[in-house]
């Protein structure tokens, strides 16, 4: 997973593949998936912000309990019971530093000249298939696989950044946040559409519709209507999508502005409430929050998810795993308490918290919650 924030790359890959189990394995950005089907893999791969491959039956090793020498012979026998037809390139990379004693360069080497040996056709340009040698540098650990995916994280914002669209206001979000958000909240593509109640210059709309999810964006500024409005066209090269739509609206009455045949149906809802001086709220935050996650609700389909963004004070040390929901949090509105309390009288179940820094005076609380069983 990508180094961003690894806690939340982690939940987003549980929620995109909900019948996998999930075990974190060598470090924080490791974790071993069991029964995931490719085609769902293939789907992660496509839609997750925080996802960079996987590993097929990855080998993951402390360097601390072996040498290279036993190492390879550890690989000569995983390469051995996974052969692969075609051309072969081993690629490595290092994720926070060296790990010392170990170099990366002649392990490459060596692998090469295994497969080599093994009889594949070695081409580095375009090959068939990739043996990647991941390195982790703080837990001196050493993963190794056939690669799925290209390494890299196939979620990139490099275009769409929130300052480069045509409609900008301090509160857009992060393009790699909006698509973990819509990911966390609605889980794997086919569930249902995603609601963005509150949707502002429509960072969490233009992730969904890209995604390929049908979605809509509700603002109750007709401003920020039209600039949402422009900015999904912008992201789609000029042309908005038939199945993602912005309108006018309240939040707190989703019911009368959703399509009718989207009533109990939606999978995911995003929240990004006003706060602060560059948005605008309607009602007072709490009353708001409240009346826009009953109406929420209504409209929910039965495993629906939601994802909440609350600014708070930064935490005293900062983490990027999941929190205990009991912590601490000062919020910039109202009481942590309060929230979580408002949030399961409307009907809901807060799953996880995650914390995001923002800057040092600002931090984000990102929760997950899903929609409670009746009574
Ligand atoms: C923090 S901003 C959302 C920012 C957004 N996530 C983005 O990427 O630009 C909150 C938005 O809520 C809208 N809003 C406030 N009260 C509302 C209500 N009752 N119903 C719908 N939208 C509301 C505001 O107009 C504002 O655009």
């Amino acid at each position: 997973m990508r180094g961003w924030h690894p806690g939340l790359a982690y939940a987003e890959l549980a929620a995109l593949l909900p019948n996998s189990t999930l075990t974190q394995e060598g470090n924080d950005r490791w974790c071993r998936v069991a029964d995931a089907s490719p085609a769902r893999r293939v789907e992660a791969l496509k839609l997750a912000s925080g996802l960079q491959c996987f590993l097929l039956d990855g080998v993951v090793q402390s360097t601390n309990n072996t040498t290279p020498e036993k190492w390879l012979e550890r690989l000569h026998a995983y390469l051995k019971s996974h052969p692969v037809e075609g051309t072969v390139a081993v690629r490595s990379w290092k994720q926070g530093g060296k790990i010392s004693g170990w170099s990366l360069s002649e392990l490459s080497g060596r692998l090469g000249g295994i497969l080599h040996d093994m009889g594949c056709v070695i081409d580095l340009t375009e090959p068939d298939h990739v043996l990647a040698l991941i390195a982790d540098g703080p837990s001196a650990a050493l993963a190794c696989g056939w690669m799925e995916g290209d390494g890299q994280a196939a979620f990139s914002n490099g275009e769409r950044r929130a300052g480069e669209r045509p409609y900008f206001k301090p509160v857009s979000l992060d393009p790699m946040l909006a698509r973990l958000a819509v990911n966390l909240a609605a889980g794997p593509l086919g569930r249902g559409p995603v609601v963005d109640p509150m949707t502002g210059t429509g960072g969490f709309l233009i992730e969904a519709s890209l995604s390929g999810r049908p979605v809509v964006g509700v603002d109750i500024h007709s401003e920020m209507v039209q600039g949402a409005q422009a900015n999904l066209e912008w992201a789609h090269g000029g042309n908005a999508p038939s199945d993602a739509i912005v309108k006018r609206g309240d939040a707190s009455r989703l019911e009368d502005v959703l399509p009718d045949g989207w009533h109990g149906k939606v999978a995911g809802f995003v929240l990004d409430p006003p706060y602060g001086r560059n948005s605008h709220g309607s009602v007072e935050a709490d009353r708001l929050l409240e009346s826009s996650l009953k109406s929420a609700r209504t409209v929910a389909c039965a495993d629906a998810g939601f994802v909440l963004i609350l600014p708070i004070h930064p935490l005293e040390s900062h983490s990027t795993a999941a929190l205990s929901l009991d912590h601490t949090f000062s919020l910039l509105n109202g009481t942590w308490p309060g929230v979580r309390g408002l949030i399961e009288r409307c009907g809901w179940v807060p799953v996880s918290v995650h914390v995001e820094r923002v800057h040092r005076s600002l931090s984000r609380l990102i929760l997950h919650a899903r929609r409670a069983a009746q009574g």
